[in-house]
């Protein structure tokens, strides 16, 4: 049984860890430094703000000093490295400041948003009305006249930008005028751009007009899997008074060591990394559309983020294309949405997003046999182990 459960593991780890590219946009890996400290003595740890375990003061010490980088990183008053994933991050963020029944604004699912929020998600456990952007498919973005309009009739408590799939900076400052007059809090979902945000590639939502901008750490973000929650001092502190104990008990200390860790990380390295991710994505954008692959948005240059969206009109047909790759250890995800946070990682660049983009055009294209494909994508990966933008 327990050899078998190794095995498993180990097995993971060689084919997702060395012989696979791994194109899912929200997944990234850690640095060894990174990595290491999740197994720390801090995992096995309690805490409490009432001083009611004894033995923390580096724990507290490390907390602390997560909290001053990430104030640091991101220019934000406040910050907070307690939730346990950006689903728990957005949900603290909208229970704080909605009541049930208020209306909030985001982008729907059909345009990309993130399915969490919508109606088997926070707005059913929240009794939340949820309403949708006006969405441009063909510029995979938000109408900023018809969502003005919007706000000023429908008057959202609440308004989030942010998507899962999410290829351009969202209009929020041509929006902020409208949220702020009629008095809405303005988030910033930013689980899947947050280390662009850092590396100053993408939009800088708290200058923009949001007041907050919360998230998952561990898509663009190369941090452990967990959440983050930076705002302005109003919202902070409304957020500190209540992240605990109502939506995290136990915040896991060795993943915040960890983040702490990867947030000096990014400090050094984030903006050579995240100008690098963008290139990577515009130049396997251009190179699948040179091959004839449905890529959204050529008329805006495809991307401006991490993701390439390949037009497959849903997850029915995205799907036969994500287990095609798979078959050759290119692992995507049904959308199809390509993300390059991971190759970008491992030392890939503009020649090697080339032949990635041949690898897929063998795969779905030229309907190659699967094997032969896979034998060169194994050797491909093969020069690329190291993870590059990190501490040594
Ligand atoms: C925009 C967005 N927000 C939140 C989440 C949830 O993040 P997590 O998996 O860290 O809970 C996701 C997940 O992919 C997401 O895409």
């Amino acid at each position: 049984m327990i050899d078998e459960l190794l095995s498993l593991i180990k097995r993971h780890e060689r084919w997702r860890g060395r012989e696979c590219v791994n194109l899912i946009p929200s997944e990234n890996v850690m640095s060894p430094a990174v990595r290491s400290l999740l197994s720390s003595d801090l995992g096995h740890r309690y805490t409490s703000r009432e001083k009611f375990y004894m033995g923390t003061r580096f724990i507290d010490e490390t907390e602390q000093y997560g909290e001053e980088l990430a104030k640091n990183l991101f220019g934000s008053e406040t910050a907070d490295l307690r939730p346990l994933s950006g689903h728990i991050a957005d949900l603290t963020f909208l229970a704080c400041f909605t009541n049930p029944e208020d209306t909030v604004l985001c982008v729907s699912p059909d345009d990309g948003g993130y399915p969490g929020f919508w109606e088997k998600g926070l707005s059913r456990l929240l009794k939340l009305r949820m309403i949708r952007f006006p969405f441009s498919k063909e510029n995979m973005n938000i109408k900023v006249e018809e969502t003005t309009d919007l706000i000023l009739r429908k008057k959202p408590k609440v308004v989030i930008f942010g998507a899962s799939i999410i290829l351009f900076p969202h209009p929020l400052r041509a929006l902020a005028k409208a949220t702020h007059n009629i008095g809405a809090h303005v988030g910033y979902d930013g689980s899947h751009v947050l280390g662009l945000i850092a590396g100053g590639e993408f939009q800088d939502p708290l200058r923009e007009g949001s007041q907050a901008l919360f998230g998952s750490t561990h898509k663009t973000f190369f941090g452990p899997q967990g959440g983050i929650i930076l705002a302005d001092k109003e919202h902070g502190e409304i957020v500190k008074k209540r992240i605990h104990p109502e939506f995290v008990d136990n915040a896991h200390w060795n993943r915040i060591a960890a983040l702490t860790l990867a947030l000096a990380e990014m400090k050094s390295y984030g903006k050579e990394y995240a100008g690098q991710v963008v290139r990577n994505a515009q130049t396997l954008a251009k190179a699948l559309a040179e091959d004839g692959f449905p890529v959204a948005c050529p008329q805006l240059g495809y991307t401006r983020s991490h993701q390439v969206l390949l037009n497959y009109g849903g997850y029915k047909e995205g799907g036969v294309i994500a287990r095609k790759l798979e078959r050759a250890n290119i692992i995507v995800d049904s959308g199809v949405r390509l993300g390059v946070c991971e190759a970008t990682r491992r030392g890939m660049k503009g020649e090697e997003m080339q032949r990635i983009a041949l690898f897929i055009k063998r795969m779905v294209i030229d309907d190659e046999d699967p094997n032969s494909v896979k034998g060169d994508v194994m050797k491909f990966v093969k020069e690329f182990q190291e993870i590059e933008y990190c501490f040594k």
